[in-house]
């Protein structure tokens, strides 16, 4: 049975009581739903890769309360240092060279000598990071390969019966998973296109980004770059304006549809409403996908990459 926490004092107690001892509960944060465990647990970080039936050379991403808490964990350069000045709390995940005896599970980092590391903007899951006392390790709350969630009815679609509980924090604002960066070389390279655009992390290095390694669906030698990812259960074609027969339209703008991401065109808007779109469409049991052009700057850069993701061959 998964356990509904209310967003109260209680609640939190409850959700740090049961990370401590090793369950797993998942928690709202502004991106997505994580699914979350003791980071130096092996054995909850095993129950997170065997609930989300997750291939377990797909590393985690840790979750801590500030900038402070990450230095006991990595090496910060300087150029690490002043993007967490200026993007922490938020959408930003930095991966960095992990200390050597950090108490992390191996299991977390999937053998690699860097962690990924991000400090949350929500104020249930900097209260849960306080309140539990440990580094979390937190996936995104779906089931592998399927679509990140961003309600606890989403979470429960997906995983109700294989998590402890579920801690209910509304909707997510920003929607979309966090931005990866690789910061443990000299210069930062994007590995994943996400809630902070591009480009506000270009304007704070002063730099053009260079993009991370893009791995075959195959053989991901790169973590994090799964081909077919994020997939609602019909099939998608991009860039339509207009449907075939038999295809359900998602549209945006002025490209109306039943389901508009953004009536408005307002990218921001778009982010926030993209999964729960696509478990709409699974709800309605849309069988073909048609997604209207989004622009492909900004936040629809990421966007743009979960739709990609979405539509690749699937095995
Ligand atoms: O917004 C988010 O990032 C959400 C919330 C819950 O924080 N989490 C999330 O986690 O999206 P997940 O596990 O679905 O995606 C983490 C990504 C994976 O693609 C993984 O391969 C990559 O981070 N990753 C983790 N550790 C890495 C490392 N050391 N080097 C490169 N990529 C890494
Ligand atoms: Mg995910």
């Amino acid at each position: 049975m998964t356990r509904h926490l209310d967003p109260d004092e209680t609640g939190l107690r409850r959700a740090a009581e049961m990370l401590r001892r090793g369950g797993l509960v998942s928690f709202p944060t502004e991106t997505v739903y994580g699914l979350g465990g003791d980071a130096t647990d092996d054995a909850a970080v095993a129950r997170i890769f065997e609930a989300k039936g997750r291939p377990s050379f797909n590393p985690l991403i840790v979750h801590l309360p500030d900038a402070e808490a990450v230095e006991a964990y990595c090496v910060m350069n300087d150029t690490a240092r002043r993007l967490a000045a200026t993007f922490w709390p938020g959408a930003l995940t930095l991966v960095l060279p992990i200390r050597p005896y950090a108490g992390i599970s191996k299991l977390v980092t999937a053998g690699l000598d860097t962690l990924a590391v991000r400090v949350p903007d929500h104020p249930l899951a900097q209260a849960l990071l306080r309140e539990t006392a440990r580094p979390i390790a937190a996936p995104s709350a779906n089931p592998s390969g399927r679509v990140s969630p961003t309600t606890v009815q989403h979470v429960l679609s997906g995983l109700a019966g294989r998590i402890e509980a579920v801690l209910d924090g509304g909707a997510c604002g920003v929607g979309l998973e966090s931005t990866i960066l690789d910061c443990s070389g000299d210069t930062p390279a994007l590995l994943r296109a996400g809630g902070l655009p591009a480009e506000a992390i270009e304007a704070c290095l002063g730099a053009p980004l260079a993009p991370g390694p893009v791995a075959p669906a195959s053989a991901p030698s790169a973590p994090g770059q799964l081909v077919s990812h994020y997939a609602p259960r019909g099939t998608v074609r991009l860039d339509a304006t207009e449907t075939e027969p038999g295809e359900t339209y998602l549209g945006f703008g002025a490209l109306g549809a039943d389901l508009n991401l953004s009536p408005t065109g307002d990218l921001v808007e778009a982010a926030s409403k993209l999964f729960d779109c696509l478990h709409r469409l699974d709800a309605m049991g849309a069988t073909r996908i048609a997604v209207a052009p989004i622009p492909d700057h900004g936040l629809g850069r990421a966007i743009n990459d979960r739709l990609r993701r979405a539509a690749a061959p699937r095995d």
